[in-house]
């Protein structure tokens, strides 16, 4: 049994005294600690370590007293294991040397044996869960098979993804191919951390609100669904799509156990588009840590009040910014667990 099971029961859409609380990106990069441990190991050194893994993740419990932690890793460790190159370039992020561009290099591509090719994450999650000794539920992620082909296609971050979609829409067949063998991938390798003992899974489609609503149906949903039908009768699932508050409807009817929304959608919006039952997470605008701490805890008791204390995980609408100071990440943590419901 966990001790502090707020997530677990805002996620099963049972009465909490408080929401949980966690942030996005919570795990590494603006954390003092993290720092040290970044001039020291490069990028896929610490997700490949389990020990340095586990520190890392737990780091923010310790440090900050989130409801729940996520273990230190990238989504970029699939399309790795389905050997496509990935690199993590300092100062630049992720740089694939060999984008996909055309149909034969999707048929190169391999759906693997995730327990050979993705085992140093399993460890990370055992080694973890002992670490975290069932003080806080352990969360699990994946990238979403649409955001992953966004970086296998482009070859390295962007702010349209153009390439991205250029290949969607002029080899569709062979974009879909794509798309079901990381879909294929993600299923088995999420399967995997529900036995390696993670407690929740999210899926991140970072960049689904770069789609239309008619192509996020036809390049993102239907394979984030497929993911969801897999996973949801083991585990609860969290399905974040930042701008895509169009398709809330849809997915609310999914299976997933919570939505996440990012902040250019309110609350009432957001409630409203998902039918009101579903919980929510979210939506706090990470550049708002930068405001004085005071601000941000009145912002956090708005937040609140809006989303309602029940079947609602207090959290970012992504993910923390590097440059935050700790202060401020622990005042809008303290303002959730601060909260009085009126
Ligand atoms: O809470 C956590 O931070 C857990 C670990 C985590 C990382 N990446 C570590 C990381 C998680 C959950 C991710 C998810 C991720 N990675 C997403 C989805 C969420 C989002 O932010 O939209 C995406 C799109 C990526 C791809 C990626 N990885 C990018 C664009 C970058 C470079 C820019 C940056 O710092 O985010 C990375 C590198 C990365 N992943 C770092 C960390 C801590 C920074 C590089 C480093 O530490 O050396």
């Amino acid at each position: 049994m966990i001790k502090n099971d707020l997530l677990l029961k805002a996620l099963k859409g049972e009465s909490v005294e408080r929401p949980p609380v966690w942030m996005m990106r919570q795990a590494g990069r603006y954390l003092p600690d993290f720092m040290k441990l970044k001039e020291k190991y490069d990028f896929f050194t610490r997700c490949r370590t389990p020990e340095l893994a586990t520190e890392i993740t737990v780091m923010p419990i310790k440090q900050v007293g989130t409801d729940a932690a996520i273990l230190f890793s990238d989504i970029l460790v699939v399309p790795q294991a389905m050997q496509i190159d990935v690199e993590m370039k300092p100062g630049v992020g992720p740089w694939l040397p060999n984008p996909i561009r055309s149909a034969k290099q999707v048929e190169e591509v391999v759906v693997p044996d995730v327990n050979e090719e993705l085992n140093y994450v399993y460890e990370a999650i055992k080694m973890t869960k002992q670490e975290l000794n069932d003080e806080v539920p352990l969360i699990g992620f994946a990238g979403s098979p649409w955001t992953i082909l966004c970086y296998a296609v482009q070859g390295q971050g962007s702010k349209t993804f153009d390439k991205a979609k250029q290949f969607c829409f002029q080899e569709p067949v062979a974009a879909h191919r794509l798309l079901q063998k990381i879909t294929d991938t993600t299923i088995a390798y999420l399967k995997g951390k529900v036995k390696a003992g993670v407690d929740a899974v999210q899926l991140f489609d970072s960049w689904g609100g770069l789609l239309s609503p008619e192509d996020y149906q036809e390049f993102s949903w239907q394979y984030m669904q497929q993911i969801i039908d897999a996973l949801k009768d083991e585990i609860p699932v969290i399905a974040y799509g930042k701008g895509c508050w169009f398709a809330l409807k849809e997915m609310s009817q999914s299976g997933a156990s919570a939505l996440g929304v990012d902040w250019t959608c309110s609350a009432m919006n957001a409630r409203y588009l998902s039918g009101g039952q579903i919980t929510l997470q979210g939506n706090f605008d990470p550049a708002r840590l930068y405001s004085k701490p005071i601000e941000i805890k009145h912002m956090v008791t708005r937040m609140i009040d809006e989303f309602g204390k029940d079947r609602y995980i207090a959290n970012l609408g992504h993910g923390i910014l590097p440059d935050i100071p700790v202060d401020n990440a622990r005042a809008f943590v303290d303002a959730v667990k601060e909260y009085q419901a009126k």
